[in-house]
């Protein structure tokens, strides 16, 4: 840790005297500690405790603070955020996006990485909406330190108990380590369907939902990665931090993939991009006439074969998702678009568009492959990441 600039915020429970011990081991470490508390927290340790700690102010109101506005530059200036605690109350305001005091403020406007450690009731910790806010804030990219199982304030056994020291510090030293895994890359991800009109409501698409994509580019972002997104038409939302750049057509990507993607260390195409679209497009909205209708359709231009030409010292991962005879089929077009490796996915299972799960095998070179398992988007996404990591340095 040494060096690492870490926010801890503290919220108000019991366990509030545990970030006291907390901060310590972190300063012991060589880390950098800023505090930050609530008011609540306030009633159950002092901010004295955690400045003698750390040497450094502690931050307890927006509105005291020596300099106007703090909140943002404690964010700019840290590595991480820890919350240890957090209470149930301060996990719904994150998830909701609130921003009423110097805590909720501050990590709203983070762009940094946030590990969170609850700790409450057993009851409070598995309300459905306690559970539910917890869901929002892990597919944002939050790190969940899970509560163990232990006594509790009230007395009693149960699940709630803060994570122990060791587990919390284990996860931020991954986190950071993590962070710092892409520091400096430039990785170009480009996600979702293409659409091509034939009319002005009227369009030719497929089912994918950009999630794979936007699983990556958080991913990526989190290990400090500088991200541009190139997106298609999908209501998912794209993560914090990373250039988003918006395309329809598979023309529009195509010209777009050039720009970002040229000077580019990095770039993923998980995009399911139209192989055909309509040779014609009326520019008033067909009328149906006759019974059937025939539309032609034309070949789009082949964005990835188009970057796999132009693509100098880029490492270049294509995504294949196939019905039949996947790997064959990826093989092929591993070869001949150059790529240096390609993520297959088998759909005609119901696996890939759309569901929350997916499965991937990476291949490269003649015979390589690494089966990356099945499991959630951004799990997939971070296995993909480390298999894709080696294979750069190994290059
Ligand atoms: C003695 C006592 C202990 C508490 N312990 C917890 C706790 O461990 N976890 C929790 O989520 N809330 C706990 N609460 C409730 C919170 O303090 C309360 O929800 C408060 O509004 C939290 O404010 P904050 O999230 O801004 O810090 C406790 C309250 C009291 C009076």
């Amino acid at each position: 840790m040494n060096g690492a600039r870490i926010l801890l915020a503290v919220s108000g429970g019991i366990a509030a005297y545990k970030a006291a011990s907390l901060t310590s081991t972190l300063v012991q470490r060589g880390a950098i500690v800023d505090v930050i508390m609530t008011a609540h927290a306030e009633q159950f340790i002092a901010p004295l405790t955690f400045s003698a700690l750390t040497a450094r102010p502690v931050y307890t109101s927006l509105w005291d603070a020596p300099e106007r506005i703090a909140h943002i530059r404690l964010v700019r200036e840290a590595d991480i955020a820890v919350v240890a605690p957090a209470t149930a109350n301060l996990i719904a305001k994150l998830a909701l996006g609130l921003a009423d005091d110097m805590v909720t403020t501050a990590l709203l406007a983070a762009r940094i990485p946030i590990v969170l450690a609850p700790a409450m009731n057993e009851a409070m910790w598995e309300h459905p909406s306690t559970r539910e806010h917890i869901a929002t804030l892990r597919a944002r990219g939050y790190e969940i330190v899970e509560p163990d199982a232990g006594f509790l304030a009230e007395r009693e056994r149960g699940v709630g108990r803060l994570a122990s020291e060791e587990r919390i510090l284990q996860t931020v030293e991954r986190t950071l380590a993590r962070r710092r895994s892409m520091d400096g890359l430039r990785v170009t991800i480009t996600a979702g369907p293409s659409r091509e009109a034939f009319d002005p409501v009227r369009f030719v698409s497929n089912a994918a939902t950009a999630a794979m994509g936007i699983a990556l580019a958080r991913e990526a972002a989190a290990r400090g990665a500088t991200v541009t997104l190139l997106l298609g038409p999908t209501l998912l939302e794209p993560p914090h931090g990373v250039t988003v750049e918006r395309f329809t057509t598979a023309q529009e990507l195509h010209d777009l993939a050039l720009g970002p993607a040229a000077g580019a260390d990095l770039v993923i195409a998980t995009a399911a991009v139209a192989d055909w679209r309509p040779a014609q497009r009326s520019d008033t909205k067909l009328k149906k006439n006759g019974d059937d209708l025939t539309v032609r359709m034309e070949r789009t231009p082949d964005v990835l074969a188009a970057i796999g030409e132009r693509k100098g010292a880029t490492f270049l991962v294509g995504f294949a998702a196939e019905t039949d005879a996947h790997e064959e089929h990826a093989r092929e077009k591993l070869v001949r678009k150059h790529l240096d490796a390609i993520a297959v996915n088998d759909v005609s299972r119901e696996r890939g568009f759309g569901t929350g799960e997916n499965a991937l095998v990476l291949l490269w070179n003649e015979h390589e492959r690494r089966d990356l398992g099945r499991a959630g988007k951004p799990v997939l996404a971070a296995r993909l990441l480390d298999a894709v990591a080696e294979l750069m340095e190994a290059r």
